[in-house]
């Protein structure tokens, strides 16, 4: 049971549908076609970390309908261990995900299964935390398991990762128990209450979260590249040219690439660096399990080529 980082998370169907543009508000389109991966931020990055060689344990919910079978073996033959996860009476979890020709997206997930990871669960497991060297959350489970988890975690002296992804608001208290706050610019600004404008403004959203309790802050920017800040340092990392398929899991991958380099070397600006060559391979792919790398697929491969 033993493992390098427990993932408490989400596990969704993508139902992903294919579009010139993605319909604004009133607009009808017309798709190209529907095609359904196994996805969910938390499965995401526990497939990620386990394609990249980490010892991965998962905590969460499938539905006890075909989609449930689908994401647990997919989970299974990333080389995740699903042991602790549980099939519950009714349907798994679900993302309808538009992605246009410029691999842009947007998502609304339907969480099903997801929403029944409570408090209840996570104390059933306590064990699988106890044996983990690393905790890693999102935001697709109900906010009181992940304030429960993070709190029991770092009580364990754990190494607490949360991913504040999709945004929603955060309980102030629960900065206190993250070693490493992972958002992007809209969830950075909807957890700080401050407008995101530049590089400027995340600094400063950053140090404000940092005061108040959360030491190490990246926040991911897309195509600008990734920022770290914590109370002594700030660094931008620029990202790699690529040519963009879909952007669908590439924050779950560059998660996936950094945390899995962390636990091994403790070297921030490395792990950040690893991060972002995962993500830059996982935006040239479709969907977003099958488009995570291997560790292989990352050595092999000539970044210095892309987006030429
Ligand atoms: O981060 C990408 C993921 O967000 C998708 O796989 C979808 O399931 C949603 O959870």
């Amino acid at each position: 049971m033993k493992s390098d980082i427990v993932v408490v998370g989400s596990i969704n169907m993508d139902v992903v549908v294919k579009t010139e543009e993605i319909p604004k508000i009133g607009e009808t389109v017309i798709g190209r076609e529907t095609i359904e991966n196994p996805g969910g931020k938390g499965a995401n990055q526990a497939v990620a970390l386990a394609k990249l060689g980490a010892k991965v344990n998962f905590l969460g919910m499938v539905g006890n309908d075909d989609y449930g079978k689908k994401l647990l073996s997919s989970m299974k033959a990333s080389g995740v261990n699903i042991e602790s996860i549980k099939s519950i009476e009714g349907s798994s979890g679900l993302a309808f995900i538009t992605v246009d020709d410029n691999g842009n997206n947007s998502i609304v997930v339907i969480p099903g299964a997801n929403y029944n990871v409570d408090n209840k669960y996570l104390s059933q497991h306590i064990d699988v935390i106890k044996e983990s060297k690393a905790v890693l959350l999102q935001h697709e489970i109900p906010m009181e398991t992940v304030k429960e988890a993070l709190l029991l975690s770092k009580k364990m002296d754990k190494i607490t990762v949360l991913n504040p992804a999709p945004a929603k608001e955060l309980d102030e208290e629960i900065l206190k128990y993250i070693d490493i706050l992972i958002p992007n610019e809209h969830e950075l600004s909807r957890i700080s209450n401050k407008e995101i404008l530049d590089i400027d403004s995340v600094i400063e959203a950053s140090r404000s979260l940092i005061a108040k309790g959360t030491p190490r802050i990246i926040t991911t920017l897309g195509e600008k590249g990734a920022i770290y800040v914590d109370k002594d340092t700030i660094k931008q990392f620029k990202p790699w040219p690529t040519n963009v398929v879909d952007t669908t899991a590439a924050g779950d991958s560059f998660i996936g690439g950094f945390l899995s380099r962390y636990i091994l070397t403790n070297n921030i600006f490395e792990s950040i660096e690893f991060g972002q060559k995962a993500a830059s391979i996982t935006i040239q792919r479709f969907g977003a399990q099958i488009s995570l790398p291997t560790l292989e697929e990352i050595e092999k491969y000539d970044f210095t080529k892309q987006g030429m």
